[in-house]
């Protein structure tokens, strides 16, 4: 489309002057720009000013093919896009150009008469610029936005990959001898009931072991198939956990409640949920050890007809609301010698078994929930 521009003599006086008057307009416009970015090329932004203002000028007193000024929006907009402009910095200074130009034209020398419909096309075309210059701006934004996301979902695939290979030939690699000293381990015990330190070491071994074991469950070659399908009693396998962990929560100084539903069991890997348990609480024992308030941790359950749902809360600083949404991802970690992985073993654990895993968090309390299927047989006995 081409815009229709009269060629009296008004529009063609207007033309001189805004001639005359180019280099005046810009140094206007380049004092008033807003410039965040130390990086960003004013010569450059001066220069597309100028040709800005040579298409209006053209306007005024030639005829201007919309293609022009689309070409120009778009090469602006991929220039902002590269030197990362914030889009409202481009905005406003697209519309300070517009209101200096239209000021400066009201002080030539032509009647408001002659002045209306120019003001009209000055308007049109600024409204043109920023229609093509915001739409391309966008778009531009998506792509990379995208290539980002791709880029970084890539890496995280790649990144779980290696971690499922090494965790494979490392769990084979360790898990065996480890077996077989924690097994020479207990006959010594009963050998020699009275040699000390076995307790210590076995407990040591049992860490290392769920370290293992951790990781083998981030590996890809865990298939459900591997995973054992036993009743379990959700307390006895809170209490085993419990139990594990008593020398943290007592170095700790922590106070653990619990109100354990004695009797609901599920169908699943004994295992694989002792492992999410213990993850939890020992996320929650970390918590709850960074400050230095009274220490509280609890378990709870809830029963409903055919779910169950374990609560396990602590009262350690809140995780705020944008980090809530990470903490399931794998590799995302606040602590020094984390891994980031607990969550997301937990919450792959849970899903197999059928069951939701969510977090909420406030200045007062963190709680994981826990929602697991009741085991169908254990209705019957009831
Ligand atoms: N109970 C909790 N209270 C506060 N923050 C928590 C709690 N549980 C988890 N988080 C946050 O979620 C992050 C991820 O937890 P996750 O268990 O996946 O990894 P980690 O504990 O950092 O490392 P590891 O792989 O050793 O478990 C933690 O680093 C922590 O910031
Ligand atoms: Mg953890």
């Amino acid at each position: 489309m081409e815009t229709k521009v009269q060629t009296d003599h008004g529009w063609n006086k207007l033309g001189q002057f805004l001639q005359m008057n180019e280099q005046a307009f810009l140094d206007l416009w380049v004092e008033q720009i807003i410039v965040h970015s130390k990086n960003d090329n004013i010569e450059l932004i001066r220069k597309n000013g100028s040709l800005m203002f040579e298409l209006i000028t053209n306007s005024i007193v030639n005829k201007l093919s919309e293609n022009d000024l689309k070409t120009l929006a778009h090469k602006v907009a991929k220039e902002r896009v590269e030197a990362n402009i914030n889009f409202g910095e481009f905005v406003y200074n697209i519309n300070l150009g517009r209101s200096i130009l239209i000021k400066s034209v009201t002080t030539s020398e032509i009647t408001m008469e002659e002045l209306r419909p120019i003001i009209d096309l000055i308007n049109r075309q600024f409204d043109l610029f920023c229609y093509f210059s915001g739409s391309r701006y966008t778009e531009l934004k998506d792509i990379k936005l995208q290539e980002k996301n791709l880029f970084i979902s890539q890496t995280h695939k790649d990144r779980l990959a290696i971690l499922g290979q090494m965790s494979s030939s490392f769990v084979h690699e360790f898990r065996n001898p480890l077996t077989s000293v924690m097994g020479f381990i207990k006959l010594l015990k009963n050998e020699y009931p009275k040699l000390p330190y076995l307790d210590i070491i076995t407990k040591e071994l049992e860490q290392l072991k769920f370290r293992i074991t951790q990781f083998l469950h981030t590996s890809k070659m865990n298939t459900v198939n591997e995973s054992k399908n036993e009743e379990i009693t959700i307390k006895y396998i809170l209490e085993e956990v419990i139990d594990f962990l008593y020398p943290s929560i007592v170095s700790s100084n922590i106070q653990v409640n619990s109100n354990i539903d004695a009797n609901t069991r599920v169908t699943g890997d004994r295992n694989e949920l002792k492992q999410v348990f213990l993850n939890l609480l020992m996320n929650a024992v970390d918590a709850v050890s960074e400050e230095d308030q009274v220490r509280k941790i609890s378990i709870c359950t809830k029963v409903d007809h055919d779910e169950i749902t374990v609560m396990i809360s602590n009262n350690g600083p809140a995780i705020n609301s944008d980090e809530v949404k990470f903490i399931f991802e794998p590799f995302y970690t606040t602590k020094k010698l984390g891994t980031g992985i607990g969550l997301f073993v937990c919450k792959n654990i849970i899903e197999k078994h059928n069951g939701k895993i969510n977090c909420s968090s406030n200045e007062d309390l963190t709680v994981f929930q826990i929602t697991l299927p009741i085991n169908k047989m254990d209705e019957k006995e009831v």
